[in-house]
């Protein structure tokens, strides 16, 4: 039995499906091997996913699934950032101190529970919900961060603040009209620069507010700048790019790409290996690449 990523169409309904199934609470709705029927296609339907696991029961094909980060722990994880993003989008200094700990903490469980033995990864970390995509990704950012800086041989203390700044790094995103971020058409200009003041209106409330060191925010602000210096928002380039920044643009890029969003399905695994490649020295840092690509 293998597990694939199918259309989520009703070309699914009778096939089985090929992972635990959570809620954006973290509790486990559907086990993985339960036949999937039209209430079920709806319910993945409704809740904005475009893909679906299915088992491929193929006789003959018996590949065990190796995973980077146990299930359990990943449906749980986005639940615990939202509280914490929650906590530091307020004023009150006590939600703000709570929520600093808790992102450590968080950070550090993500650090414990990543296996970075997993390589020739080919299958993505979860699908995505609509409701709790930013919280999804800041994870799977955070895991593929710290994947990056095992590679790099960072020790424990760097490598968990490496995984602090990929948490924060779509904080911005909070202050961003939701109807933009989730529309399915093409956004127009306007609405493109919007989206681009996440980056700083991220920064400016993490510095100002919740009095984050320059390591926990350095991405917020720079994870859309390019290593050639085509990015956003100051047009920095190589080296002037903070390395936790350069990390994380690689895993957000990754991440992204290989999600199902608003407006477009996932992109194989493949797809966005080759573009990660086609862009060195562009987008993304080469270095970083050549450490990165070894895990596919
Ligand atoms: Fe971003």
């Amino acid at each position: 039995m293998v597990t694939l990523i199918h259309e989520l169409s009703s070309e699914i309904i009778g096939k089985r499906l090929g992972r635990n199934h959570y809620n954006a609470n973290g509790t486990l709705l559907l086990r993985k091997g339960v036949e999937l029927n039209e209430r079920y296609f709806n319910h993945f339907k409704e809740r904005g996913y475009k893909s679906i696991f299915v088992l491929d029961n193929n006789p003959g094909k018996i590949i065990t699934e190796r995973i980077v980060v146990p299930d359990k722990f990943i449906a749980r994880a986005p639940f615990i950032v939202r509280k914490i993003f929650s906590g530091l989008s307020r004023d009150a200094q006590a939600n703000l101190n709570k929520a600093k700990g808790e992102l450590v903490h968080v950070a550090k469980d993500i650090l414990l529970n990543v296996d970075d033995t997993v390589t020739r990864i080919k299958q993505v970390v979860d699908l995505k919900r609509q409701e709790d995509y930013l919280y999804q990704h800041s994870v799977n950012v955070a895991i593929f961060s710290i994947l990056i800086g095992k590679k790099l041989q960072f020790h424990e203390m760097k490598l968990i603040k490496l995984a602090v700044a990929a948490l924060l790094h779509d904080f911005g995103m909070l202050f961003i009209d939701p109807e933009i971020v989730n529309k399915e058409t093409k956004l127009e200009n306007v609405e493109f620069e919007k989206v681009k003041s996440h980056t700083t209106k991220g920064f400016s409330h993490l510095v100002r507010n919740c009095f984050f060191d320059g390591m926990a925010t350095v991405a917020t602000v720079q994870h859309h700048e390019c290593f050639d210096g085509s990015g956003y928002p100051k047009n920095l380039s190589g080296s002037d790019i903070h390395e936790f920044s350069r990390i994380i643009t690689l895993a957000d890029f990754f991440d992204a790409w290989t999600s199902d969003r608003p407006h477009r399905r996932l992109n194989p695994i493949e797809n966005a290996v080759e573009y990660i490649r086609c862009n060195e020295n562009k987008i993304f840092d080469p270095t970083l690449v050549k450490a990165f690509i070894t895990i596919f």
